[in-house]
């Protein structure tokens, strides 16, 4: 049976849907925290096994990967140390009832230790994993282009794509598309060890995506540059973000300007046998 953590997440929806096109409900099991949720409800009428399963509670774990073979662990958004004790109770559980492979979802160039989310939380799973004994794959994750998109409206409205960076280019990657490769490696026979890096096949400036938008959605998108420093005012100010979780992002937009991230790979055609949508597509996919 294929475990999938976190079911009412996002990412978790995409490799859910994508699994259930391909593989019968029943060889899937969902844990979340909220096994009543309309989509866990949902997904326990369409004959998914859906189990309580908390990172923060090892039992939890144990009871949710019994008769699992391969399972993936999505981290969580809370602060990096609880994060990194959340993934190391994942790979100690799965150890402990016979998981065979374990899928982590880690993060672009998670050896730069500037980004302190990959420093404290991706790296050291990563190198968790790799002593466990289980058999497992890394994905390191690009950035998802859904968070060029999160405030859209806004954007489209005042006509201007606040983000930092500017000129440097970062690599981007549909997180829909990550939902469909991370399925691929859950179903088949994959082999132990590999480390794949997904990006879409070019990487993308702030001031070439608002050019883009301007196109795709026909309205004038201009970029601002908010400084990397002052990047978790902003998003505190005006998307809720709470501040602790904001300001350990600092690292991650520095590493951008400085541009680490311009990184392309064909990993993900080497998963899926298919291009990632580009950001023209992507954007696309979103006008109504
Ligand atoms: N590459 C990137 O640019 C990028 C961007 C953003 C995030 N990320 C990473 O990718 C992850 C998934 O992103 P997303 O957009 O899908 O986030 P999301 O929609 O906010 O989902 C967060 C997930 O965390 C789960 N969760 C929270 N606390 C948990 C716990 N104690 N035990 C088990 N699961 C727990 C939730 O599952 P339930 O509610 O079902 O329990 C939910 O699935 C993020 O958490 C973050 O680590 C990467």
């Amino acid at each position: 049976m294929i475990f999938v953590s976190g079911a009412n997440g996002q990412f978790a929806h995409a490799v859910i849907e994508s699994l259930l096109t391909q593989v019968p409900a029943a060889s899937l099991v969902v844990g979340t925290r909220n096994t009543g949720s309309a989509y866990a409800r949902q997904l326990t009428g369409r004959g998914v096994q859906v189990r309580e399963s908390d990172f923060m509670r090892p039992a939890s774990l144990r009871e949710a990967l019994q008769g699992v073979r391969k399972a993936l662990f999505i981290p969580t958004y809370d602060t990096n140390d609880v994060r990194l004790h959340q993934n190391l109770n994942a790979i100690e559980a799965a150890r402990e009832v016979g998981v065979e492979h374990v899928v982590y979802a880690s993060f672009l160039r998670a050896e730069l230790p500037t980004v302190e989310h990959s420093r404290l939380v991706h790296l050291p799973t990563e190198q968790a994993i790799r002593v466990s004994g289980l058999g497992f794959t890394i994905l390191r994750h690009a950035l998802y282009a859904d968070i060029l998109v999160g405030d859209l409206a806004q954007t489209l409205a005042t006509g201007v794509l606040r983000r930092p960076s500017g000129t440097a280019r970062s690599a981007y990657i549909a997180r829909t598309d990550l939902g469909v490769s991370a399925a691929r490696i859950l179903m088949r026979n994959e082999p132990s060890g590999r480390t794949y890096t997904e990006t879409m096949e070019q990487t993308w400036s702030g001031e070439e995506v608002a050019a883009l938008m301007s196109e795709v959605f026909a309205k004038p998108v201009r970029f601002e540059a908010v400084p990397a420093a002052q990047w978790p005012a902003y998003m505190t100010d005006n998307w809720g973000v709470p501040p602790e979780l904001a300001v350990s992002t600092i690292g991650t937009m520095q590493t951008v300007e400085a541009g680490h991230f311009d990184v392309v790979t064909g990993d993900y055609a080497r998963i899926t046998g298919n291009a990632p949508l580009d950001m023209r597509q992507f954007l696309q996919s979103l006008r109504t």
